[in-house]
């Protein structure tokens, strides 16, 4: 488990991991999660689940985090929230776990939180252990 060093501003990201949780259009699972991405240099960005009525057009929220930072121009992830209403804390999807994998590297911490704050804290190798990324392919 992540040697926990960097908690400045943390409950200002539980706060905002939050908030995303709070827009997620999630009306057939009920299952809404939140996601708050950390770049490098400090900025956030978040992003909910989108649900569809055509069951597996549906996103999750790291997907919408991770769009909307690239979009912003980052590329490198320093730390991902990951919020869903269970006591255990949100855990990302092996879809997601590779979403993420592709912006980090095996330390980068994946911080699992239900509403009430943290509640398991990982780094990405031990989610996704043995990954591929980029690297394999330059
Ligand atoms: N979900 C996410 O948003 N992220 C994950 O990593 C796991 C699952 C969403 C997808 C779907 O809208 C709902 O949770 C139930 O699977």
């Amino acid at each position: 488990m992540l040697d926990v060093s960097d908690l400045t501003n943390e409950a200002d990201y539980i706060s905002a991991v939050k908030l995303a949780m709070a827009k997620a259009y999630a009306p057939y699972s009920s299952y809404p999660v939140g996601a708050l991405v950390i770049t490098e240099d400090g900025q956030t960005f978040a992003g909910c689940n989108v649900e569809n009525a055509s069951y597996p057009e549906g996103n999750c929220a790291e997907m919408a985090a991770i769009a909307a930072m690239v979009m912003a121009g980052h590329q490198r992830i320093q730390k991902i929230y990951i919020m869903s209403q269970d006591d255990q804390g949100a855990t990302p999807c092996g879809g997601c776990r590779q979403r993420i994998r592709e912006f980090s590297d095996n330390n980068t911490p994946v911080i699992l939180c239900s509403p009430v704050g943290v509640q398991k804290r990982f780094v990405l190798a031990e989610l996704l252990p043995h990954a591929f990324g980029p690297e394999f392919l330059s």
